[in-house]
């Protein structure tokens, strides 16, 4: 059999120092009981950071901000919130996140009834809210009415109405009391039809409020496989630098998010390891991954001192020149295999961060160790990334899409710096990344319905049901340059 064991395929004997990555290795075959309808391919970005879809978006400023994140958690992944804004901006982007959805909205945003039109419109603006439902209270805070997205349609753009005047007055609003459960709420949204329940106590104030669209979810088990947190909200994580502010953001952020990713290009350098000390005795119960690391001393260091999940991949990227820059780096296959070898049994993830070119090197990653996959370049050409799409001079569309170590991002922002310099210093450190443009691929759930039909149909060939087993039961060759010609299109016009 040409297949072999990962433990044997990557034997440091057998391999004698040689480095491999994606493309160097493919999956042997196997006798398979699974057809791609019957694979469970959920995975975990940290311990208490479950995926229904492995795959996770890069935390940089041209891939995630609210929009991906909404739309990765909604295919079942995760959305890294990049840090290059203020702690502010990025509290606005994590929390526009989790107010997405919930089976139950407690402490609803409300409007005065004495607001206009353009002040409410104006607020969601400025807070980033892509909601338009909003209790309508007086100055004591008692419920008055419902002010929805049809109010805002037939006011006409007539910024200078009253809220009062185009919402629907309490005695017309279908209401519930303060204890109502989602069963309930949808029993009493069912005769008038109504999609908006407000729960109002007994003082007359509202204290929380039903959506018709969550609640059907949760009564239905969440059949789209949204990824949600056990109060029925999307989940979302968010990236942090090592600055001297580190804590400080995360003070602010730790509320509104599931995770916090410390970001370096160093995971293992003196900043990183400092602030991560700083970070796991501030905060011992919020769920940290650390990262990038690209070796099993540095995977094991930080599983002793209680990370929750390690990224790896250092210079794997498409816009990195890391490697380039200062001769450092293990090519990804090795790395996310020693990494996950050097913490098996602990139960902590692994992140394969960076490098995934082909649909099948999300397969590969995972079944060298893995638990999610981190993509840049991939999703970074999407309608969710940030930035609109721009006409080339040959009719193509592309995104500006550009490293956190390039000079670019590296002048706009702190955060960057401080990535790829580790200090708060002002020096500007050495540029270890570049700027792009990459086609404009339309929307994110198009890109990971392909990944996910590819990822199901690689477990299906290899006879995997779920993550551990392909991990367990992969067995892997080594590609030649003549077998990477013959595993594309080849020798066609
Ligand atoms: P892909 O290949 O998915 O990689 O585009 C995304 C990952 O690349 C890392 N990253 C960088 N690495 N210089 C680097 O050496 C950079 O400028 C840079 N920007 C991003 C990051 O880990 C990201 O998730």
């Amino acid at each position: 059999m040409a297949g072999l064991d990962r433990d044997i395929f990557f034997d440091p004997e057998f391999r004698r120092g040689e480095m491999l990555t994606y493309g160097d290795i493919s999956i042997y075959p196997g006798l398979s009981d699974f057809d791609k309808g019957d694979v469970d391919i959920a995975g975990k970005f940290s311990r208490e950071l479950p995926l229904n879809v492995p795959m996770v978006s890069a935390a940089m400023d041209t891939v995630t901000t609210a929009p991906m994140a909404i739309a990765m958690a909604k295919l079942g992944g995760l959305g890294v919130i990049h840090a290059a804004m203020g702690v502010d901006e990025q509290y606005k982007e994590v929390r526009a996140v989790k107010l997405q959805l919930s089976s139950k909205i407690e402490k609803p945003i409300t409007v005065n009834e004495d607001s206009t039109v353009g002040d409410v419109l104006q607020m969601c603006d400025e807070r980033g809210f892509s909601f338009r439902t909003f209790p309508v209270v007086d100055d004591n805070g008692v419920f008055q009415g419902l002010l929805g997205q049809k109010d805002f349609d037939f006011a006409l753009g007539q910024h200078d109405a009253l809220v009062s005047e185009v919402m629907l007055g309490a005695k017309d609003v279908v209401k519930g009391k303060v204890d109502t459960d989602s069963q309930q709420a949808f029993e009493l949204m069912k005769p008038e039809k109504v999609k908006t329940l407000p729960l109002i106590n007994d003082q007359g104030r509202p204290t929380a409020m039903y959506m018709l669209s969550d609640v059907v979810r949760e009564l239905s088990g969440n059949p789209d496989q949204y990824n949600l947190d056990a109060d029925g909200r999307l989940r979302v994580a968010a990236a942090v630098s090592t600055s001297s502010s580190m804590l400080e953001r995360v003070e602010r952020l730790h509320s509104v998010v599931d995770a916090i990713v410390i970001d370096t290009a160093q995971g293992d350098g003196p900043y990183a390891r400092a602030a991560f000390d700083e970070f796991r005795s501030t905060f011992p119960n919020i769920q940290l991954v650390i990262g990038n690391i690209s070796n099993g001393d540095s995977a094991k260091y930080f599983a002793d001192r209680g990370a929750d999940g390690i990224k790896v991949g250092q210079g794997p990227g498409s816009i990195c020149t890391t490697r380039d820059e200062t001769g450092m780096g293990v090519t990804q296959a090795t790395a996310v295999y020693e990494c996950e070898k050097a913490v098996r049994g602990s139960g902590i993830p692994i992140c394969a961060d960076g490098g995934i070119v082909k649909p099948g090197d999300v397969s590969k990653a995972i079944a060298l160790g893995a638990s999610s996959v981190m993509m840049g370049r991939m999703l970074g050409g999407s309608k969710e990334a940030p930035g609109e799409p721009e006409l080339e001079k040959d009719g193509r569309m592309v995104k500006y899409f550009r490293g956190m170590g390039s000079a670019a991002a590296m002048r706009d922002s702190e955060a960057a710096r401080t990535r790829y310099g580790g200090d708060d210093s002002s020096n500007s450190p050495v540029p270890e990344g570049v700027e792009s443009r990459i086609p404009y691929t339309g929307p994110v759930q198009d890109i990971i319905h392909h990944l996910v039909g590819s990822l199901k149909r690689g477990f299906s060939y290899v006879g995997s049901g779920d993550l551990e087993t392909h991990r367990t039961k992969t067995k892997f060759g080594k590609m030649t340059s003549e077998g990477s010609r013959e595993s594309s299109p080849h020798d066609i016009y």
